[in-house]
Order: C-alpha cells, then sequence, then structure tokens
C-alpha cells in the first residue's frame, strides 16, 4: 500500500528522500520559505493539506561551527524544531522518522557503537540534536530516529565536491587526518531508511556506510579514482585548524540493529564514495 510522506528542510538529505524513496511512497518537500518548522501553525496547516502518513523531520542548522557560535539559534531550531514536528505527528496520530547525528557521541571509543550507548556530545551543534532526539522521544508520537554521519550527495556542496573542483583546478586541499568516521551517500540513507519503514521499524537506527577513514583517506581514494594530483591534498591534524567546534575523534557506528530488522546491508564507504564520483564527475576524466 502507498504511504504518504510529508519532508521538511530541503538540504542535501532532505532531497535525497524526495529524490530517492521508492514509488511506494507518495512524497511531499517542503522549503525553508514555504515551512518554517518552528512555525505551528504552518506546520499544521501542511500536515492537514498533504495528510502524510509519515513526517520526515531533515530540517536543522547543520553547520556545526556555525551553530558553536549561535547556540540559542541551534538549540531553537534542532530542538525545539524537532520537538514541534514530534507533538504535530503525536496529534494527528502520524510517525515521525527524525535525522540525528553521530556526533550525540563522544568518539572516545575504538569500537562501534550500538543505538542504546551512552550519548555524550562535545559540541553545541551535538548537544542540540541530541535534545533534539529526546523531545521526539518522549512525545508520545510514534518515531523513528535515525543517526546518519557525514553525508555527501548530488543535493548539496560538501567538503567532497569543493576539494574537487579546486583539485581539478590544480589547487591544494586540506584534509584533516586524524578524525575518523564513515561517509556515507545520502542515498543509501533514503534507502535504508525506506527498508525500516517497510518493515515499520520503531526506534533508534544507526545509518552509515561500512568502514571508516578519514577525509584525508578519502580524498586521496577519489584523486586515485578521477585521476588528480596526491600531491595537492594536505593531510592536516585537526589541531591545525583555528577556531573550529569540537568533534569526536572517531566514531564508528554499528549497523547490526539495522541489517538483523531489515536484513538490509549498508554497502562499504568506497563503494558508495565511487558510485557517486562516477556519477557526479564520470564524465569530467
Ligand atoms: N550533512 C551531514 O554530514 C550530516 C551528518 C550527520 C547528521 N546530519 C543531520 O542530517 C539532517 C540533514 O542534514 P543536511 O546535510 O541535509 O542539512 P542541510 O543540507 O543543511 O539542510 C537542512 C535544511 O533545513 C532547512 N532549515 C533550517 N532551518 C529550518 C527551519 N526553521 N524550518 C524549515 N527548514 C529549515 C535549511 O533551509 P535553509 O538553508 O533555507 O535555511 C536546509 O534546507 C540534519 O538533521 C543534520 O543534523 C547531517
Amino acid at each position: 500500500m502507498n504511504k504518504r510522506v510529508l519532508i521538511f528542510g530541503s538540504g542535501l538529505l532532505g532531497k535525497a528522500f524526495a529524490r530517492y524513496l521508492p514509488e511506494n511512497f507518495e512524497r511531499h518537500i517542503l522549503t525553508h520559505s514555504e515551512c518554517d518548522i518552528m512555525n505551528m501553525e504552518k506546520v499544521r496547516k501542511a500536515v492537514s493539506d498533504f495528510r502524510p502518513d509519515i513526517l520526515v523531520n531533515t530540517a536543522a542548522l547543520s553547520d556545526v561551527d556555525y551553530c558553536e557560535s549561535h547556540s540559542q539559534e541551534a538549540f531553537i531550531v534542532n530542538a525545539g524544531g524537532a520537538g514541534y514536528l514530534a507533538s504535530a505527528a503525536r496529534d494527528t496520530g502520524i510517525r515521525i522518522v527524525h535525522i540525528s547525528t553521530d556526533y550525540v557521541f563522544d568518539g572516545r571509543k575504538d569500537t562501534p557503537y550500538s543505538e542504546d550507548e551512552e550519548a555524550n556530545p562535545v559540541s553545541v551543534y551535538a548537544r542540540s540534536k541530541y535534545e533534539g532526539e529526546q523531545l521526539v522521544k518522549f512525545s508520545g508520537a510514534e518515531y523513528l530516529i535515525l543517526r546518519v554521519q557525514w553525508l555527501f550527495g548530488e543535493f548539496r556542496e560538501t567538503f567532497i565536491d569543493k576539494s574537487v573542483r579546486r583539485l581539478m583546478n590544480g589547487v591544494a586541499v586540506d584534509a584533516v587526518s586524524d578524525q575518523f568516521g564513515s561517509p556515507t551517500y545520502v542515498k543509501y540513507v533514503v534507502y535504508a531508511a525506506a527498508r525500516l519503514l517497510g518493515k515499520d521499524c520503531r526506534g533508534v537506527f544507526h545509518i552509515a556506510s561500512e568502514g571508516v577513514c578519514s577525509r584525508y583517506e578519502q580524498m586521496i581514494f577519489i584523486c586515485s579514482l578521477l585521476g588528480l594530483d596526491k600531491n595537492l591534498v594536505m593531510s592536516k591534524k585537526w589541531a591545525e585548524f583555528q577556531n573550529v567546534a569540537k568533534r569526536p575523534n572517531r566514531v564508528e557506528l554499528s549497523k547490526d540493529k539495522l541489517l538483523n530488522a531489515t536484513g538490509f546491508a549498508m554497502p562499504h564507504w568506497k563503494e558508495e564514495t565511487e558510485e557517486y564520483i562516477r556519477y557526479k564527475y564520470g564524465s569530467e576524466k
């Protein structure tokens, strides 16, 4: 049976939901200017106009360094906004899919984090996202909280695209070599989310590619795919960057819960990176 999905936020992941949800999901996406998630009246109107079965909240202040110096705004949108959408979902008896982050963890562990491990956010962004999770959990709505990590994709320029552009013009790029995570193609986040929705799953789930690497390692891999000059990728220690918010040192999310619930295995980061790079830059080689 078809499900109707209303997507809030039209950035990197919101657009990916709109593009990659399977056909049995009828979807409608709302931009920030069409519906501010802080405007409860507009949220309720959007819900009553579209009559969705599911709300997907991808709206957020996602710039970690901006959040560090705009703490109040970060909490209002990332926590308060999530709470508003969850209460709209509860009041109308529909499910909310809320997007969260691996940054709820402090990154001090060198083994994979499972969903029920204790959070310890280390930045304003991370704390605001964690509070958003709590508000969704205790809203009384049926929820699916998806923690995702190091996203890339064709709907917004990320570190990858900015770096490729520079490298193609023969300009050097700095890439951090002592922080580790799993770069994830947004397409696969949506595929995994669709599987979870198809199986009627609820609760918190981790969605990220297999394997971990540093940004430096990923850029070197991209250079080999595109035949770009690896010597232009400068390996940098995180401590060399000034005026940036704290990030976890190494987060590998365990995907066992996703696999056990849906049978869906996320591809390795190299596979996802190669798929994206070939799709986006294939013809420029
Ligand atoms: N990107 C990553 O690497 C990453 C990693 C882990 C978790 N996440 C999480 O994944 C989710 C999606 O991230 P993303 O990368 O897609 O972010 P994004 O590209 O920055 O998109 C966020 C969208 O939210 C919109 N927005 C901001 N405030 C809003 C409001 N008050 N009402 C309605 N819309 C609003 C923004 O619109 P305007 O730009 O017009 O304001 C933007 O379109 C977020 O929850 C983020 O925390 C992202």
